[in-house]
């Protein structure tokens, strides 16, 4: 598996010859101002939920490269309804085998709507599992027990997590969310972009050091990181 970055919560996942991309929200970022979103190819679209940090350039990018775009039942029906009708619904605690490996969606505690207002469905997080690997991309969550279900169901790899707290679990909760998952290497995601989720790098950094995990902070557009088994 190998992971680029285009930053908030986007991420390109190579796996299986597959691009895999999760939450599009490039454009309207300023600290993504160098990615171009007409050079990204992707196979799939994975989509947490529906608020315009995740979203914003999913319809462009899915109408130029056909991607299929795998989300919550609810958010499939309203990319159908802008003409993107390679899509493919799921719902919380649902799973399906895909050509480069199983995904299931799971829950996080958020909120969902979409950038009018109108109801998204639920908000969600996702573990794709194949031969090279288990990673747990756990959208826009606050902390929550329900994490340690993964645990006792995966043996998860590597876990991108949101770190940047008000909205989301901070880099403390991230942590714990790390102990739930039983899982040692943790990407962070959702911090900097705007002010109200700007963090403290080298403290949160810090803070996993010490419990002797791995907090990993991708460059935008930066070098790829190789994940291992
Ligand atoms: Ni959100
Ligand atoms: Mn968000």
């Amino acid at each position: 598996m190998k992971l680029h970055y285009y930053g908030h919560s986007c991420f390109l996942l190579e796996t299986a010859g597959k691009k895999i991309l999760f939450d599009p929200f490039i454009t309207p970022n300023e600290l993504a101002a160098h990615i171009d979103i007409d050079k990204i190819e992707c196979d799939y679209i994975l989509a947490s939920h529906g608020h315009g940090d995740h979203i914003a350039d999913l319809i462009a990018i899915a109408k130029r490269t056909g991607a299929k775009v795998v989300s919550v039942f609810e958010l499939v029906n309203w990319c159908a309804a802008q003409d993107v009708d390679n899509g493919h619904p799921m719902n919380i605690g649902g799973a399906w085998d895909f050509d480069f490996g199983r995904v299931k969606m799971v829950n996080a505690v958020h909120s969902n709507s979409f950038p009018d207002g109108s109801y998204a469905g639920a908000p969600g997080g996702f573990v794709i599992s194949n031969d090279e690997g288990c990673l747990y991309y756990a959208g826009d969550t606050a902390l929550t027990t329900d994490m340690r279900l993964l645990a006792q169901q995966y043996k998860i790899d590597v876990a991108i997590m949101p770190i940047g707290g008000n909205f989301t679990m901070d880099a403390a909760d991230a942590l714990e969310a790390a102990n739930f998952v039983n899982c040692d290497t943790i990407v962070g995601m959702h911090y900097d972009t705007f002010p109200w989720i700007k963090i403290d790098r080298d403290k949160a950094l810090a803070l996993f050091e010490k419990s002797h995990k791995r907090l990993i902070l991708m460059d935008i557009g930066g070098a790829t990181l190789e994940l291992r088994k």
